[in-house]
């Protein structure tokens, strides 16, 4: 069984990831922790209980955690997910905050480690603040990780967030830098060109929504905002090439699930730009071998795309 903890600034694609996992045979997520990033770390909260209560999984422990980066601005996504993160389509019987567990993401994040050393996975697909926290707070944390799937950070100089980076490391990029330097376990990174390039065809999208189920039919709502915002002008423009539906932090949930997923990757030395006018949160690949750091990441450049079709279906069963 794989154990796995997810943390998650839960917009739509989260959603998707989370679901994901949900459906998969021999994975048990041990807990959901929330970060700032698409939006407040409240509405992630919320979001991943009204996940959960899709799946009827509420026994999954949700956890607070950062609600900002560890320095400068703090970003949201909006315009893409929704101001509340799930597509502006409230529930009205949605679970509540109470239901969020009192201890928080961080002290989690150690716990569960600690119950399971050597055994657990983190699947991060949001701003890696609670991460690096829990870096900083035990230094022991990284070495009981089993292994780390991140989505985040781009290959090229071109970002989506700013010029040249993505959202999820722009959104603290302090803590992207602690997490790439200081978690030395196997880390795999689906990284936003990766994503752009692995996108699905919206026929796929069609279909996979149109299954005659609760759970599809709670995704075709949280969903809307996003296809629309997928299809605009400025989603063109930031989404590299070709038409069709990204579901950015799915590869990452993809590749933790299931080791034959990831085809093809590069492993490199990677680091994150922290000071750069333009370039600050840009993900450094370090194909050169300059910063003589010993620690590979590997980045995923092709993957099984009928696995990940099937993952996604099943997501909805
Ligand atoms: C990432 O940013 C967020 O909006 C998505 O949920 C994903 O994690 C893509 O850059
Ligand atoms: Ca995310």
């Amino acid at each position: 069984v794989k154990k796995l903890i997810v943390d998650v600034d839960c917009g739509v694609d989260d959603a998707q990831a989370i679901m994901i996992a949900l459906a998969a045979p021999d994975v048990k997520v041990l807990g959901i922790t929330c970060v700032h990033g698409n939006t407040t770390v409240e509405n992630v909260c919320k979001n991943a209980l009204r996940v959960l209560k899709a799946c009827q999984r509420l026994e999954i422990p949700v956890f607070c955690g950062a609600s900002k980066p560890i320095l400068g601005k703090t970003l949201s996504a909006g315009h893409f997910h929704g101001q509340d993160g799930l597509g502006d389509s409230p529930d009205p019987d949605a679970p509540g905050l109470e239901m969020v567990q009192k201890e928080g993401a961080v002290a989690a994040m150690i716990r569960i480690a600690n119950e399971h050393p050597g055994e657990v996975s983190l699947v991060a697909t949001a701003p890696l603040t609670n991460l690096a926290l829990a870096a900083r707070i035990d230094p022991t944390f990284p070495q009981k990780i089993k292994g780390l799937y991140i989505m985040g950070g781009n290959t090229d100089s071109r970002g989506n967030t700013t010029v040249c980076a993505e959202f999820n490391f722009a959104a603290d990029p302090e803590a992207a830098y602690i997490v790439l330097n200081e978690f030395l376990c196997p880390t795999h990174l689906a990284c936003w060109e990766f994503t752009c390039h692995s996108k699905l065809p919206w026929e796929f999208c069609d279909g996979w929504l149109a299954q005659d189920t609760e759970k599809a039919r709670f995704m075709k709502r949280i969903f809307q905002h996003s296809i629309k915002a997928s299809q605009s002008e400025r989603a063109q423009r930031e989404m590299v090439a070709g038409m069709g539906f990204i579901s950015c932090d799915s590869y990452a949930m993809a590749a933790a699930i299931d080791d034959s997923f990831v085809l093809e990757s590069d492993q490199v030395p990677v680091s994150v730009e922290l000071t750069g006018t333009h370039t600050r949160g840009m993900m450094i690949v370090d194909t050169l071998q300059m910063l003589k750091k010993e620690h590979k990441a590997c980045i995923m450049k092709k993957v099984d795309m009928e696995k990940f079709k099937a993952m996604l279906m099943a997501s909805l069963k």
